[in-house]
């Protein structure tokens, strides 16, 4: 027998629409691309995706930010930290990032992602190179010594379970478009590395 969501997606069809992608993206004249950010908590994801989408935005571009925390308070609010849970959050989000690269955006994404095999999924939701892998990397000490919102020192006590990195895996990228380690460059740095790679893989023009 089917399960019920088999059943009910052989029902469904796809409806093509008039107004597409590459119309979208033409009318803003720019290159829809996802650029993924990944990394252990207070690695520097959203630090770095933020100043990022503001140096895309002083180029004209139009960028929407999807950062964990955020997207945890609304369209996740009701998931966990449990694996089955970050699967469903990853799953979820990249549906979201995907439909913005079909309206034609510069989407920013900054989550944890600690799986490959999601991260992977979210690739193979976009074409061939509209998705960019940014590893941003610092050695847990690093991550931990930040400890900007003090959840490390929760999950060292005991107050907080399946803390990434401690007592939940990270499966680092073992092939991302771009790898920066944060404790040794300035946001700055990391950042102005990402504009020149999108430059010169003519996803910025
Ligand atoms: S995931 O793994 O991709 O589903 O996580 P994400 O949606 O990016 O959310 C990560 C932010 O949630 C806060 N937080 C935790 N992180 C990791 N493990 C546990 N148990 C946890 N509990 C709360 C934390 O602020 C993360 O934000 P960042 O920016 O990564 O520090």
């Amino acid at each position: 027998m089917l399960h019920r969501a088999a059943r009910h997606a052989r029902d469904i069809h796809w409806q093509a629409m008039q107004v597409d992608k590459a119309a979208r993206a033409a009318q803003k004249r720019q290159t829809p691309t996802v650029v993924w950010f990944t990394g252990l908590s207070g690695a520097g994801k959203s630090t770095l995706a933020n100043l990022l989408e503001q140096r895309l935005h002083a180029l004209g571009c139009h960028t929407y930010l999807l950062d964990g925390d955020n997207v945890r308070h609304g369209l996740c609010r009701d998931l966990g930290f449990g694996d089955a849970d970050r699967v469903e959050n990853i799953r979820r989000v990249a549906e979201v990032a995907k439909l913005m690269a079909d309206a034609g955006l510069i989407v920013l994404a900054a989550f944890i992602s600690p799986f490959r095999a999601e991260r992977d999924m979210a690739r193979a939701l976009l074409a061939a190179g509209e998705f960019v892998e940014v590893h941003v990397d610092a050695p847990l000490e690093v991550a931990e010594g930040r400890d900007v919102k003090g959840l490390y020192k929760k999950a060292r006590r005991g107050e907080l379970k399946n803390f990434t990195g401690l007592d939940a895996p990270y499966e680092p990228p073992l092939a991302p478009e771009l790898h920066l380690r944060t404790d040794q460059c300035t946001p700055d740095e990391a950042v102005a590395r990402i504009v020149g790679w999108l430059q010169a893989q003519g996803r910025l023009v």
